[in-house]
Order: structure tokens, then sequence, then C-alpha cells
């Protein structure tokens, strides 16, 4: 897949990893838009994001998506890579009374529902294009779930069986499918499960510009490769792994 020249839709690129990417993708000549549900947020993004351009969007609602689509179609009709990077995570045990399918009903919607929703609503543009990409950003723990997000991580492996099979659906036609799963990153997201030990976003966003390029479709960024190299031999080494428990 050629890492210029592209349109490239990158839901949540106000901050993190999504903002990371969008400079990444800026700096090699493609055309960007980012979303994100704070247009202040958008707006700061874009004095740092040279040439960018900001759609106030929020994934998790049907009518916005209907929107963007539509925007997307008038503004950007060759729009050919789509990044679904926008997620929500709630750190919560299962061992105490929380309500956690609440917060398990968010994760789901906005993780895993909304993603099927805006790849769908997408596909007949980006196959109106000579090639086309789709990418879902997941994460480590659709491997190897983590205690302190246990719902999050089961909306994540939801995700990585939808990325899988989406790319076996669409196998036969222009629009390639790829899955980013990076470990433990350093973001605003992360905060609250000792995210400055991760590693930085910019890391990520150089490693899937790396592997769009050389056609490698399932994304190991850090210490995603170790704990999948592990899961082979041992599911149940790899989840001890991930939660830092000895056995
Ligand atoms: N950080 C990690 O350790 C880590 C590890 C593995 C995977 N991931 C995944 O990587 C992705 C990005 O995470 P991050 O760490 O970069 O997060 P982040 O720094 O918190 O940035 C999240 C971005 O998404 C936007 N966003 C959040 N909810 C949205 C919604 N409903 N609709 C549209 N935009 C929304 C935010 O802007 P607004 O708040 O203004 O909407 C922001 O621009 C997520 O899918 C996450 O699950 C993260």
């Amino acid at each position: 897949m050629k890492t210029s020249n592209n349109t490239i839709l990158i839901t949540g690129g106000s901050a993190g990893i999504g903002f990371e990417t969008a400079k990444a993708f800026l700096e090699k000549g493609n055309e960007v838009i980012i979303t994100g549900r704070d247009a202040k947020r958008l707006e700061q993004a874009a004095t740092q994001l040279p040439g960018v351009h900001t759609l106030v969007s929020d994934v998790s609602s049907e009518a916005a998506v209907d929107e963007l689509v539509q925007t997307i179609r008038t503004k950007f009709p060759r729009l050919n890579v789509l990044i679904n990077n926008a997620g929500y995570a709630a750190l919560h045990s299962l061992t105490v009374g929380q309500e956690t399918w609440k917060e398990a009903e968010k994760e789901m919607d906005t993780n895993y529902i909304s993603v099927v929703r805006l790849t769908e609503k997408l596909l007949p543009v980006l196959h109106q294009q000579p090639a086309a990409a789709v990418v879902n950003v997941s994460s480590i723990v659709a491997y190897a779930p983590g205690l302190k997000t246990p719902t999050y991580s089961a909306s994540k492996a939801a995700l990585n069986s939808y990325s899988k099979i989406l790319r076996l659906s669409l196998q036969d036609t222009n629009i390639k499918v790829f899955e980013l799963m990076p470990p433990l990153v350093n973001t605003d997201f992360s905060a609250g499960i000792g995210g400055a030990n991760g590693i930085a976003p910019e890391v990520v966003a150089a490693d899937l510009v790396n592997c769009m390029e050389q056609d490698v479709y399932n994304i190991h960024t850090g210490n995603t490769a170790a704990i999948y190299e592990l899961l082979k031999v041992s599911p149940t080494a790899a989840l001890n792994a991930l939660n830092g428990i000895t056995a």
C-alpha cells in the first residue's frame, strides 16, 4: 500500500495515537481529515498539523456518522483510507459490584459497533478508489485481556475478530484491511493504567506507516509481538504475562 498521495480519515485524531498518525501521514504528503467530539481540542490540534482538515463528529452517534459520511462524499470524494482509531475504556474490576455492564455497553458501542457502522457506510466510497485501506486500531488486550480493563479488552477482542473477517470478506476487492495492535502507549487515554511507562504514540504511528508500506496486515507494535508469540505457545502464560502474574 502506498503511503503518500492518499486521502485519509482518522477518527479521534486530536490527541494521542490518532494525532501522531495524522502528523506522520501529513509529512508524507497525504490529505488528512481528523475527527473528535471536542471542537476546541480539534482546533488546537490543527494549529500543530498544518494542512489538516477537522470535522467535529462522535463515532458513537449514528446521526453524526451519517453527517460525516455525507461531508466525505461531497468534500473528499477521493477518500481511500479509513483509520478507525477513536476508542473508549473504563477502568474497573469484575470482583465488586460496579454495574460494569454500563461501561461495557459504552465500550462495545465506541470500540466495536461504531467501527462496524462507519466502515460499512464508507465502503461505497472506498470501493470507488483504485486502492484503498481500512485500519482498525485494536490493542494488545485483544490477545490477552487486562485485569484493570476487562470489558474494554473484550470489546477489542470483538474488533480483532471483526477485522479478520472484514479482511477475508474484502480479499478480492481493492480494499486492504490492517489491524494496529498497540501495547501500552503513553497518552491521556492510558494515564490511569500507568501509561507513562508505555511507548510513545510517535513510535506507534511510525510503525503503522512502515507496516502499511510493506502490506503487513497484523501490526504488532512494541511488546504486542512478544505477547503474540507467547500466546501461540501458551494462552495462560500470555494472560499472566500481560497482567504481571508470576505463576
Ligand atoms: N493508549 C494506549 O495505551 C492504547 C493501547 C492500545 C490501544 N489503544 C487504542 O488506541 C486508540 C487511540 O487511543 P489514544 O491512547 O490515542 O487515546 P487519546 O490520547 O485519549 O485520544 C483519543 C482521541 O479520540 C477522540 N475520541 C474519543 N472518543 C471519541 C468518539 N466517541 N468519537 C470521536 N472521537 C473520539 C478524542 O477526542 P475527543 O475526546 O475530543 O472526542 C481524541 O482525539 C483507541 O482506540 C485505544 O483503544 C490505546
